[in-house]
């Protein structure tokens, strides 16, 4: 199971602001921005890099630069949350957007929206999305971004739950998972215990 969980302090005290129901729409925000930021860091750990020439003020030496362009790929709402960490980090990369909404009742995904930016096959692309509770709308994401031709996906969030995480990587084993917490459970309707309640209603304010 490749589930990367990303233990640091700071990390630790973000989230704990982000779950606590007496945190606002400013604290929560300010927290889930700055766990994102962190968190890109880890993400992208391994991205290959190609060598740059590059002068420096006294002689021309060898650079870095990412082998392959990168795409962000935030699943709406919450998503949004997380993007704004990940372009601080990735200012170059472009940002695909896919809406997806979770039926409280059946618990399906019913997408609304999918706007990608060009061929994706030789891109990075990174999923966004702060819960991974059932798995369906991750793995419904990573369905589409397949079928549009992308071939190295990895998926962030902040909280997962056990059967989510199970789901997911049972319907996409070559997708490594990137989160900040491994929650106990979901309850009867799926959401994630501790958690933090609706990631969209909190961030968005509604
Ligand atoms: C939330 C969350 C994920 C999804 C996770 O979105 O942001 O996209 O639920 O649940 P799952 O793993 O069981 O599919 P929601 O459908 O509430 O939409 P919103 O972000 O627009 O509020
Ligand atoms: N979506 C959320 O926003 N929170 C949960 O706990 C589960 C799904």
């Amino acid at each position: 199971m490749s589930l990367h969980l990303i233990d640091h302090p700071v990390i630790r005290e973000r989230l704990t602001r982000i779950r606590s129901v007496d945190s606002g729409t400013a604290v929560f925000r300010a927290a889930l921005h700055d766990v994102s930021r962190l968190l890109c860091y880890e993400v992208t750990r391994d991205f290959e890099t190609a060598p740059v020439p590059v002068i420096t003020p006294l002689c021309e030496t060898v650079g870095h630069r990412l082998a392959r362009p990168v795409v962000l790929a935030p699943i709406l709402r919450a998503g949004m949350g997380m993007l704004h960490g990940f372009t601080e980090i990735l200012g170059d990369s472009a940002i695909g957007t896919i809406g997806l909404e979770r039926d409280e009742q059946t618990l399906e995904a019913r997408r609304y929206h999918f706007r990608m930016p060009g061929d994706l096959s030789e891109c990075e692309i990174i999923l966004i999305d702060p819960m991974l509770a059932t798995g369906g709308s991750s793995a419904d994401a990573v369905d589409e971004l397949k079928r549009e031709g992308a071939r190295r996906i990895r998926f962030a969030c902040l909280i997962a739950a056990p059967e989510g995480v199970a789901a997911f990587t049972a319907r996409h084993p070559d997708v490594p998972v990137y989160a900040a917490a491994l929650d106990e459970r979901l309850d009867e309707r799926a959401y994630i215990v501790p958690g933090l309640g609706d990631a969209g209603d909190r961030y968005f304010a509604t």
